[in-house]
């Protein structure tokens, strides 16, 4: 992981739609910012302890700035909700520098882009790489009401008839169809998919039932309500030569942190991956949304936050 720290400038903050703050960061030393890809995202350090990662929803090729949108979320766990009181005009913010846990496959012959809600971010990203290629894509975005959305003058402009907009209060004829959109499966066509748990679950289970195989279906979480209770079972540092005892109501990382093991970590609910650690023996139980289906089944890296284990004593290498 890269671990550089930059801090940055809020250049603007505009509200957009139904509680959406569109923030523009550039760099406080006026030096250009690290290139980032489509799909990218910085994390952002919103206070004591406090880290959120948010997608840049810019053109890529215009690295002298990066552009959040952050959703006034009431069920957030604080860092929306901190951002939208504290964020100010010309205040100096710590990020990361842009990793991409969610790229474009550079072979895709068609990519369908579906973004519930803020999910919209990395998608417009995609949509402007996508664009300056010359390839063919589509960009779906859904909202519950018509205006809550952000962004949409902009995406018009720049995609023209290539933006569908969806509205759950709405015609029923222009709802989003997973198996009307999603038609046909051809192996060239990859599904983007980003927005809330429900909505992504519901678009990538839809993606692998019409036979969409899961190298041509990409997401990426935001958050999620992850069950991390079960079995108690042992998990041997082998770098540090210390065991541990997680609890059934405990996670592997708070039981490390009692034993004096610090585990980076972010996000807390197995979406961000950066507490992913590699195993060295055992069965994970893996309850993340980071991790791809064929990682899970290689079974040899767990996300410390929320996963558990199958068997009763794992080995990792920490
Ligand atoms: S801290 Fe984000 S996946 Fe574990």
């Amino acid at each position: 992981m890269n671990g550089e720290l930059i801090d940055v400038v809020i250049k603007s903050r505009k509200e957009q739609g139904a509680g959406i703050a569109v923030i523009e960061l550039v760099a406080k030393d006026g030096k250009p910012l690290p290139d980032f890809s489509a799909g990218a995202h910085i994390d952002v350090h919103v206070g004591d302890d406090l880290i959120r990662q948010y997608s840049l929803c810019n053109d890529p090729v215009s690295s002298d700035v990066y552009r959040i949108g952050v959703l006034n979320d009431p069920k957030s766990r604080g860092g929306s909700i901190k951002i939208h009181t504290d964020f100010i005009e010309q205040q100096t913010v710590t990020i990361s520098a842009p990793r991409n846990h969610f790229p474009l496959d550079e072979n895709a012959k068609k990519s369908i882009l579906a973004g519930g809600g803020i999910g919209i971010t990395p998608m417009m990203a995609m949509a402007y790489r996508l664009l300056r290629d010359g390839k063919e894509f589509e960009l779906h975005y859904c909202t519950r009401t018509k205006g809550a959305g952000a962004f949409e003058q902009e995406l018009v402009t720049a995609f023209g008839e290539r933006v569908v907009f969806h509205y759950d209060d709405q015609s029923k004829s222009q709802l989003f169809s997973p198996e009307v959109t999603f038609s046909p499966v051809e192996a060239g066509t990859h599904i983007y998919v980003c927005g809330p748990t429900g909505f992504m679950d519901w678009v990538i289970d839809s993606a692998k039932k019409m036979g969409y195989p899961s190298n041509q279906v990409h997401f990426e979480y935001f958050s999620a309500d992850v069950d991390t209770s079960g079995e108690s079972f042992e998990v041997y540092c082998e770098q540090s030569d210390i065991t541990v005892t997680v609890g059934t109501d405990d996670t592997i990382a708070r039981a490390l942190k009692k034993a004096g093991i610090k585990v980076n970590m972010s996000c807390e609910e197995g979406v961000c991956g950066t507490c992913i650690t590699d195993v060295l023996e055992g069965e994970p139980d893996h309850r993340d949304h980071f991790l791809t289906d064929e990682e899970k089944a290689d079974n040899d890296q767990i996300a410390l936050c929320c996963s558990r284990a199958k068997c009763s004593r794992l080995v990792i290498d920490l």
